[in-house]
């Protein structure tokens, strides 16, 4: 069973109730935050996580673009996160550990991501301490990117490992995911698709969530 989550950082941000209502068949919100010094854009931060909580019953999948993530962690998820997703690359083994834990602590899941350049080793120290691995398919940074094909070798890498050692684990892709490059993250053992623009820009909104399902 796939599961789409679309990113709005494709919405239209003057509208964002109406828009995460657009999306209401999805499994996932998906919420790119980003602080510029990460990643070379700034989108949205913790008050906007909380005032779109009440909006939706769909669980809030945040994507911390940020450096130091493991300090914000436990705000991001009193501010209504289920999901909450750290770059490795962003901080210490040692505190992503302890944000692992204090996001478990809050009852909720964690999640850690790799940029397009970083190994698949890099996952290791975390693969049996979280609910969910996101492979970055574009540099982080910016919507409407074409899709990496040469990320889903690290895929299924991770698939595998994730078969070994955390079967319920979740594999998420992010970047690029439309209706051309779906079908391969599905191939490679993906199970969560991150969709901005190409869920956003579809004239019927819930055909293509259900298309990008397979
Ligand atoms: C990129 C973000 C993505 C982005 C995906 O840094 O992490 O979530 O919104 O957008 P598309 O699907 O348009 O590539
Ligand atoms: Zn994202």
């Amino acid at each position: 069973m796939i599961k789409i989550s679309p990113s709005i950082l494709s919405a239209d941000f003057a509208n964002l109730e109406r828009d995460i209502r657009k999306i209401s068949t999805a499994d996932y919100v998906h919420v790119d935050v980003m602080d510029g010094v990460f990643v070379p854009n700034i989108s949205i931060g913790l008050p906007v996580v909380k005032a779109i909580r009440p909006v939706t019953q769909q669980p809030l999948d945040v994507h911390l673009m940020i450096v130091e993530p493991g300090r914000y962690a436990g705000r991001f998820c009193d501010a209504g996160a289920d999901i909450v997703t750290m770059h490795v690359e962003a901080d210490t083994e040692e505190n992503l550990l302890s944000a692992i834990e204090v996001i478990h602590a809050k009852g909720k899941r964690a999640g850690v991501v790799l940029k397009p350049a970083t190994p698949v080793s890099a996952v290791l120290p975390y693969l049996e301490r979280v609910e969910l691995i996101l492979v970055m398919t574009v540099e982080p940074g910016f919507g409407g990117q074409s899709f990496m094909e040469d990320q889903l070798e690290k895929v299924r890498a991770i698939r595998a490992l994730i078969e070994e050692r955390n079967p319920d684990c979740e594999l998420e892709v992010d970047g690029g995911v439309a209706p051309d490059t779906y079908r391969a993250c599905i191939d490679a053992g993906a199970n969560v698709l991150v969709a901005g623009s190409s869920v956003y820009g579809a004239e019927d909104i819930p055909a293509r969530i259900q298309l990008l399902r397979g």
